[in-house]
């Protein structure tokens, strides 16, 4: 594979989900099509865009001149950046906001924001009138390799997160990735972490083509564009054949069983980013897949390696205040591990890998040997 070396058209993915099928459009400006695509797909429509004030402050203007030059009605409420707003109440505010903008059955909701503003406008959509159609604009890049495609939606409840919402796909997702010049270096590190998951999981070529042109990804050259449509590509791939998971589509959770014990342990807080503590349990889940003889040391290593040289952490040690109670300890990561929804009958769920470039779910992990792994991998300072 070879980098591309010019901006290229907008890269147009298909997820192929029958008469729920869309495009994702990939590209840099192309939130400047929105308005026309958005037309295009539905003449007449009156549209509501949902972005936390972060994303409005660069981006909403854009957006709305978008939609008004193609003539198309539109409002907007702006909820607090972050997780913060995945609950009961930025739900309330976001509902409420739709209702007073009279957005019927036959109207757009538009998600403009990372993550957060995805699952929680997506999760208002599918609820609202019972069920209104929505447009995914990806803004991290977190959101546009990962949140933005497959139709996961929902909010936090105060016992966990992720537990309230909806399977609601998206009718067109428009990833801009101009817009990413304005992400914080560390969001956009964080969100790589995500994009290299898709070598590691599946496409052994594209990790060696990450390798060699990840400079290129951060800078903004054609590569950005080229490794994120990818990215979706394997998405889209995954999910047309497993929409609601019953299967292969757990294969996009390597690194998160670790990884989500490692963000409870932090408290969801800001001393570990989701794509850092995935980037750390991929690592750990690649060196227990070692310890387990599925790969060569060096496989581990290769992996450990690449995510450094990005400068995300890749070990245990490397995760602010890690001396901290919670997160040196094996037992308290076990007991994490074992509230994620990835637990069945005492025996664990994780991602393991054959290959770098092929995962396997492995759901009959035995908690024994893993805790004796973490202790090693504590003891190591
Ligand atoms: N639905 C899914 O399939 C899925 C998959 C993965 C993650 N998620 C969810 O996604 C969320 C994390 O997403 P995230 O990392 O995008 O977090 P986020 O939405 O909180 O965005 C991160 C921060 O970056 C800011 N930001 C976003 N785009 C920006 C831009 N272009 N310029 C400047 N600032 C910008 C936001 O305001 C926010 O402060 C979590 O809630 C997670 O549960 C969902
Ligand atoms: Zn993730």
């Amino acid at each position: 594979m070879t980098a591309p070396l010019k901006h290229s058209d907008p890269i147009t993915v298909d997820v192929a989900l029958g008469d729920r099928a869309y495009d994702i459009i990939i590209g840099r400006d192309v939130l400047q099509t929105l308005g026309g695509r958005v037309a295009a797909l539905r003449p007449g429509v009156r549209t509501a865009i949902v972005t936390d004030r972060t994303v409005a402050k660069h981006w909403l203007e854009q957006t709305e001149s978008s939609l008004a030059a193609a003539g198309i009605a539109t409002s907007h409420v702006i909820v607090e950046e972050g997780e913060g707003s995945k609950t009961y109440a930025g739900l309330e505010k976001v509902s409420e906001a739709l209702i007073a903008a009279r957005i019927e059955r036959n109207d757009l909701v538009i998600a403009l924001g990372g993550g957060v503003v995805g699952d929680l406008a997506g999760f208002a959509a599918a609820i609202l009138r019972r069920g209104v159609d929505f447009v995914q604009v990806p803004t991290s890049l977190l959101a546009q390799v990962d949140s933005s495609v497959g139709g996961k939606t929902g909010i936090n409840s105060p016992q966990g997160k992720n537990l309230l919402g909806a399977f609601h796909q998206p009718v067109l997702v428009i990833a801009d990735t101009s817009v990413l010049d304005t992400l914080s270096a560390r969001q956009f590190r964080a969100g790589y972490a995500e994009v290299a998951k898709y070598g590691v999981l599946g496409d052994e070529a594209f990790f060696t083509w990450l390798e060699a042109n990840a400079a290129e990804i951060f800078s903004g050259s054609a590569a950005r564009e080229h490794a994120i449509a990818t990215s979706c590509r394997a998405k889209a791939a995954i999910v047309s054949r497993d929409e609601r998971e019953t299967g292969e589509r757990a294969l996009l959770n390597l690194g998160h069983t670790f990884g989500h014990a490692l963000e409870a342990a932090t408290g969801f807080s800001d001393r570990l980013f989701h794509g850092e503590g995935v980037s750390v349990g991929m690592v750990l889940a690649a060196e227990f897949s070692a310890q387990l003889g599925m790969i060569p040391p060096a496989d581990a290593a290769r992996v450990e390696r690449h995510l450094a040289s990005v400068g995300l952490p890749t070990h245990l040690q490397d995760i602010a205040g890690f001396a901290q109670e919670g997160l040196a300890d094996a037992d308290a990561l076990m007991t994490l591990m074992a509230q994620d929804k990835k637990v069945k009958r005492g025996k664990l769920t994780f991602i393991l890998l054959e290959a770098v470039g092929r995962a396997v779910i492995a759901n009959d992990v035995e908690p024994a040997p893993v805790r004796d792994f973490l202790q090693r991998k504590l003891a190591k300072t």
